[in-house]
């Protein structure tokens, strides 16, 4: 299974990101842990990046793409969870022809759909306890207006393609990820089944939260 996932800051990119990596045994490549990782191991490359994270700003395109593409050559052969790349149609393009090359593109663009007032509160209580120096109300403010910019758009050519799945994110964790292992389950069975098959985009927003329970 090669997922993608697009959402906003606190949408549960990184919570439900591990949850799908350990369902069907694949990594879970996080461009913003490996970002915060440099930063906090002082490479050149985390000084370089530093000053993007702290204001919320999106690194170049050039940084992400490299660490991704050598992130995709290690997992070559197997599935993954990419979070938090594409967050433009450069990177989404710029993406798909690295992963065309690498024979890897993705069966499943996945959207968690949140509010922004829940997204909110969910950063500011992260703040309190992990201390995430991009976790104070402006910069919270400034990434969700960044996503809503740039990110956001590229989830209608990803539905054009017939690989975006949209899930009701402001559900509790656990609900969240039963919903998201549901859909994946159903679509590893059509993509088993016969790859080559049109697909069509899947919203699973309206769903109630009896959806997906008995998984
Ligand atoms: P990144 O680390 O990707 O940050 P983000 O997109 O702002 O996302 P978050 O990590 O804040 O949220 P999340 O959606 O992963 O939610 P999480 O599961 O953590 O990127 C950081 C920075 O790196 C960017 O600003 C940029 O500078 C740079 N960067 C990264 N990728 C880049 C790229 N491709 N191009 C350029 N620059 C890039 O959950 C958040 C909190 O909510 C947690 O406390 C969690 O416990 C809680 N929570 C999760 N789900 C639920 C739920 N269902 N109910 C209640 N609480 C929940």
């Amino acid at each position: 299974m090669k997922v993608l996932m697009i959402a906003p800051p606190g949408a549960g990119k990184g919570t439900q990101g591990v949850v799908i990596a350990k369902h069907f045994g694949i990594p879970h490549i996080a461009t913003g842990d490996l970002l915060r990782s440099h930063v906090s191991r002082g490479t050149e490359l985390g000084r370089s990046v530093e000053q993007y994270l702290d204001r919320g700003e999106l690194v170049p395109d050039e940084v992400v793409l490299t660490m991704v593409r050598e992130a995709l050559d290690s997992a070559r052969g197997g599935g993954y969870v990419l979070d938090g790349v594409p967050r433009t149609m450069e990177q989404a393009r710029a993406l798909y022809e690295i992963a065309k090359e690498l024979d890897m593109t993705a069966d499943v663009a996945l959207h968690l759909k949140g509010t922004d007032d829940e997204l909110v509160r969910r950063l500011l209580a992260r703040a309190t306890e992990q201390g995430r120096a991009d976790d104070t109300e402006d910069v919270i403010r400034r990434r969700l207006a960044l996503y809503y910019e740039v990110t956001h758009p590229i989830l209608e050519w990803y539905g054009e393609r017939g690989i975006l799945v949209s899930v009701d994110a402001m559900r509790p964790v656990e609900e969240v990820g039963q919903h998201i292992l549901t859909a994946l389950e159903v679509l590893r069975q059509v993509i088993d089944g016969n790859p080559d098959a049109p697909r069509t985009a899947v919203d699973l927003t309206g769903l109630g939260a009896a959806f997906g329970a008995s998984s």
